[in-house]
This record gives C-alpha cells, sequence and structure tokens, in this order.
C-alpha cells in the first residue's frame, strides 16, 4: 500500500520531500499562501526543477517527469478541495438565504421558532363556505343542487335564453371564447336548456357554477366569480313563489326577517325582468358607499322565465310556468363581511383569508 503522503512512482527524495511538506500544509495554510510557497515564481517547485541541471544526463528526463507529476498533484489537490469547499459555501448561502417568496414567515428559521400557523389546519375560503351555506338552505326547502359546466356553447349561453346572435343585450356578457369557439360560462344561466330538455316537471333545481367575464377589474368588478341559480317549473307557477321563496332563503341565510323590495330590471330570459333587494345590512339603512346611499342592496336578478325559454326547452308556457334567479356568492361574502374590494376574494391572500377562520 503507498503512504498516504507519497508521489507514485517517483525515485527522487527532494521531490518526495516537497510533496510531504505540502501535505502538511495544506491541513494548516489558506490556498492562496500554498500556490505562492509551492507553484509561485520563487516556489518549491520551481526550485526542484531548476535542480535539473545538477542531475545525471540519464537521469534528466525522468526527474523532469518526477517534478511535473508533483506539480499536477499539487494543482489537482488545491482545485479539489477549492472546489468543495466552494460547494459547502454555496450549500450554506442556499440553506441560510434562501427565499420562499409564497411562505408566510421565514422558512429558514428554527422549527420551534415557526409561527403556530405551520401547524394550524387549514379553513374553507369564505366564497366555499357561504356556497355550501346557501345550497344546504335551498336543499332544505326542497331544490336539488346541479353544478354546471365551465365551458359551453353559444346555443346554451345566448340562444336557448332568448338571446339570438346580433341580439344588443349580448353586450351585457362580454366575454372570453375558446378557439373551437366555446366559452367560459358568463353566467350560470347557461344550464337552464339543459334542466329543461333533461328534467321532469316539477323542476326545482339550483345550478352552481363558477363564471367568467370580459371585465376591466376595479373594487366591484371581477373576472371571475361564483354563482347559484335557482329554477322552478310547474303548472300555475306565479311571480308569487318566486317572491316568497327568496325572502324565505334571506331569512334563514341571515337569521332574521330581511326586508327586502322588488324593482324592474331587464333580462332577455324572464319576463318581466326583476331585482330583488334587500336591506342594507352594512349601514341598517342609514345609508353608506356600499348601497349607495339607497339603504338597499340589488341582490338577486330574476323573473317568471320568458315564454320562448320555456319553449325552447320543450314545455309549452300556456300550460307550464316558473321562476329563475341568478344569485352571486360573492355579493354574499362582500355583504356579509363588509369586503371593499371584491378582488381580495380571489387573490389567494392569506392575510386576508385568514379573517374568515
Ligand atoms: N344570468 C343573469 C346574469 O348573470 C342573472 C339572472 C337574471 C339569472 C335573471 C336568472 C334570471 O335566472 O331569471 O346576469
Amino acid at each position: 500500500m503507498p503512504s498516504k503522503n507519497k508521489l507514485p512512482d517517483n525515485p527522487f527524495p527532494e521531490v518526495e520531500a516537497v510533496y510531504e511538506s505540502f501535505s502538511e500544509d495544506i491541513l494548516n495554510l489558506d490556498y492562496d499562501e500554498i500556490k505562492h510557497k509551492y507553484l509561485g515564481k520563487k516556489g518549491l517547485v520551481i526550485d526542484l526543477l531548476c535542480r535539473i541541471k545538477e542531475k545525471q544526463n540519464k537521469e534528466k528526463p525522468l526527474y523532469g517527469k518526477a517534478v511535473n507529476s508533483l506539480k499536477n498533484a499539487i494543482e489537482q489537490k488545491i482545485n479539489t478541495l477549492r472546489g468543495k469547499e466552494n460547494l459547502q459555501q454555496t450549500g450554506k448561502m442556499l440553506t441560510k438565504d434562501a427565499i420562499d417568496i409564497t411562505a408566510p414567515f421565514d422558512v429558514n428559521i428554527p422549527l420551534q421558532d415557526k409561527p403556530k400557523l405551520i401547524s394550524q389546519p387549514g379553513s374553507l375560503h369564505p366564497i366555499t363556505e357561504i356556497g355550501e351555506k346557501a345550497l344546504r338552505i335551498f336543499e332544505s326547502m326542497g331544490f336539488h343542487v346541479t353544478y354546471s359546466r365551465r365551458l359551453d356553447n353559444d346555443y346554451n349561453v345566448f340562444e336557448a335564453l332568448n338571446l339570438p346572435p346580433e341580439h344588443p343585450a349580448r353586450d351585457m356578457w362580454d366575454t372570453f371564447w375558446t378557439q373551437d369557439d366555446l366559452i367560459p360560462i358568463t353566467h350560470t344561466s347557461a344550464m337552464q336548456n339543459r334542466i329543461l330538455t333533461t328534467k321532469k316537471v316539477p323542476i326545482r333545481e339550483v345550478i352552481v357554477g363558477r363564471c367568467m367575464r370580459n371585465e376591466a377589474t376595479d373594487a366591484s368588478h371581477e373576472h371571475t366569480f361564483y354563482q347559484v341559480e335557482g329554477m322552478y317549473v310547474d303548472k300555475g307557477i306565479t311571480l308569487a313563489h318566486l317572491i316568497g321563496t327568496l325572502s324565505a332563503f334571506m331569512n334563514e341565510f341571515y337569521g332574521r326577517d330581511v326586508k327586502y323590495r322588488i324593482q324592474p330590471s331587464y333580462f332577455p330570459f324572464v319576463e318581466p325582468g326583476l331585482e330583488f333587494l334587500i336591506e342594507c345590512l352594512t349601514c341598517g339603512q342609514k345609508g353608506c358607499p356600499f348601497c349607495g346611499y339607497s339603504g338597499w342592496v340589488e341582490l338577486v336578478p330574476c323573473g317568471p322565465i320568458h315564454p320562448n325559454v320555456l319553449r325552447e326547452g320543450g314545455y309549452d308556457p300556456e300550460t307550464y310556468t316558473g321562476f329563475a334567479w341568478g344569485l352571486g356568492y360573492d355579493r354574499l361574502v362582500i355583504l356579509q363581511s363588509h369586503i371593499n374590494d371584491i378582488r381580495h376574494i380571489h387573490s389567494g391572500d392569506l392575510k386576508f383569508l385568514e379573517q374568515f377562520k
């Protein structure tokens, strides 16, 4: 076994001596000092090389080779050790200075110092929570829950809802299109024709969906929002049933008798188009920016289903009537929690979400 500090195949003791001293120094000196001492212009390796002239001619090639392999061995060792050290240094920097910008605290601090957050279970998003609460109430009133498609075609989003191509009211639902002419639904009303053509009367359906619109976003407009559509179709259904249903829902949802009001509106798929308003719960009807100082909040667009929509769905409007509504979850959350900017809802910001725990 060659000894640890021996140069392989070297018959020259003076060359060996330099290597031995290098092997000692490498443990104690820094790399620049060593380089200077051994490989510098006046270093020990050059010194050995100069002594070649003292050698006999036949020894010279072997000696030159031995000094060269000493030089290589020294260089290699320094480079390897320096490389290792750099790696360790980088590793240290990586663990010390790495930044996870999504973490709500410095992930590199010792475990015991980490905020409790890390061991706390998450909670439902307010949209999910309020949505579930609303659905359970509708279910308890006898409605069946259906989930809406995410993408649909022009027929379901517009035409079947009494909005033929070129109808000016299509502007109310400026939207996105996929390359193959599908639409990320602009409203859950897009499911109305499917419900009419697949379900039998009495139809009592609520349809939940994620909707999108081409909006210039600001504090009260978002491109993505959630709706729950309601539909009721049978013989002898009147406006009174619609108002009674929505009012009963509001009372149950807010846990008290909520004042409401109906006012005219316009949607091509209902006749007449209506808006169901409730008292402003933010200011107790004293008047505030949220209710536009009117004391009332428009919460549910609704109305008796238009005869053309019923006909398109296979029902004779002379025999069957019905009502429908489109309730925005986001508005419910905003109203309940006094949120001043609708964009918080889909921001995923933990500081915002933790308030709902
Ligand atoms: N789909 C309408 C919208 O998103 C809301 C709506 C109005 C739905 C009246 C209805 C309705 O079912 O009857 O703007």
